[in-house]
């Protein structure tokens, strides 16, 4: 935890930012080891360029910090709101926070918490810290990466589970309902990275579709795209199937994508550009003549959320290094037909990006994996 503060310390100051103020989250249980709902109830951890720390928080949350290894200065406020203005102001005040820039997690600081904070300091600025965190969280250590491999096993275990039980005349939502369990069975923690994706036939053509109530037919595509949680750490796979006899364009794109994902991983290595990787899995699709149904970037990275730094898009220009984990998940959606994506969870080593994720890539018929 003390090297984690350290290098935010260090981060802060190369990123001009006075401090951070953070809500409850993966980068505030990354600091401090502390997990708190993000609720109703405002809950913000204060932290100093200097290394000073003021957490706000409901009073009946201070439990949670008695076991702590290290010390943290708090201020609790009770159940009637008129009581957290005074524990803000207080947390400032301890803070002495320069009248500068604090910064927050764009994607997660709210309304709620803003207004306090900004009552409490009333000369400081709030500016977007995501570079200053995508810095402190991209490189995994080798415990994190520990994590990561045994939730991508495990979200590959419950896929193979969940093929083997399933049955003509499932839908969508009974084939999510099942992968759900055999997550949990397989060991993953209950905070799923999201609900799992299922989708047959024409829905397979909307990149997020939602599962519905429509049943599984001959013809279909199949794509599943799942993953489980280990201590935070998550997994994000996608493999596509196709059922009985589907149109030779389905199998024809199924190929294209495979090969697609597999340009793109072999185009990642230390010193590279996140962007060549989309750019080699882009061209495979590019060359087929089905760039215009590529409708998302390549990948995204991976960590203590299933969408986070880096993002692997074509104008991105940061330098891969040793330890970044990101997803590569090419597609090719068509509208009316359905779609395939192919998605792996990966990681750069000193040679290059070694899988973390191994099922058969090729879109394979269902039938091959069904119980006996
Ligand atoms: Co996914
Ligand atoms: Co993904």
């Amino acid at each position: 935890m003390q090297f984690r503060l350290d290098k935010l310390i260090k981060l802060l100051g190369q990123h001009g930012l006075a401090g951070l103020a953070l809500n409850p989250g993966p980068t505030l249980a990354y600091l401090t080891g502390l997990h708190f709902h993000l609720m109703e109830r405002p809950t913000v951890l204060l932290v100093t360029a200097t290394g000073e720390l003021a957490l706000v928080l409901p009073e009946l949350e201070a439990g949670k910090l008695a076991g702590l290894p290290f010390e943290i200065r708090h201020y609790t406020y009770s159940d009637d709101p008129e009581t957290r203005p005074a524990a803000f102001s207080r947390a400032a005040e301890a803070l002495h926070l320069p009248g500068e820039s604090l910064g927050v997690e764009a994607t997660r600081m709210r309304y709620l918490e803003l207004t306090y904070l900004a009552d409490a300091l009333p000369d400081t600025g709030f500016e977007d810290a995501s570079d200053c965190l995508a810095d402190l969280r991209m490189i995994k250590d080798a415990s994190e990466l520990e994590k990561m491999r045994q939730a991508a096993e495990i979200a590959q275990t419950a896929l193979l589970a969940t093929l083997a039980r399933l049955q003509a005349g499932m839908t969508e939502k009974d084939v999510a309902n099942q992968l759900i369990i055999q997550l949990l069975e397989a060991g993953s923690d209950p905070g799923l990275p999201f609900a799992p994706i299922v989708s047959f036939g024409e829905n397979s053509a909307n990149p997020h579709a939602v599962p519905t109530d429509r049943p599984l037919r001959p013809g279909d595509l199949l794509l599943v795209d799942w993953g489980a949680n280990v201590d935070g750490y998550l997994s994000d796979i996608t493999r596509t199937f196709t059922f009985g006899e589907v149109e030779p364009e389905l199998l024809a794109i199924g190929e294209i994508v495979r090969k697609a994902n597999q340009a793109g991983r072999a185009a990642g290595a230390p010193g590279v550009e996140a962007g060549a990787i989309d750019r080699a899995a882009r061209a495979v699709i590019d060359a087929a003549g089905y760039g215009q149904a590529f409708i998302h970037r390549t990948g995204h990275g991976l960590g203590l959320e299933a969408h986070e730094a880096p993002y692997i898009y074509d104008g991105s220009s940061l330098a891969l290094m040793p330890g970044m984990t990101f997803t590569v998940e090419p597609g090719i959606y068509l509208p009316e037909k359905g779609g395939v994506r192919i998605e792996d969870d990966v990681v750069v080593t000193e040679n290059g990006l070694e899988s973390l994720t191994d099922l058969p890539r090729a879109v394979l018929p269902l039938e091959d994996f069904l119980g006996g």
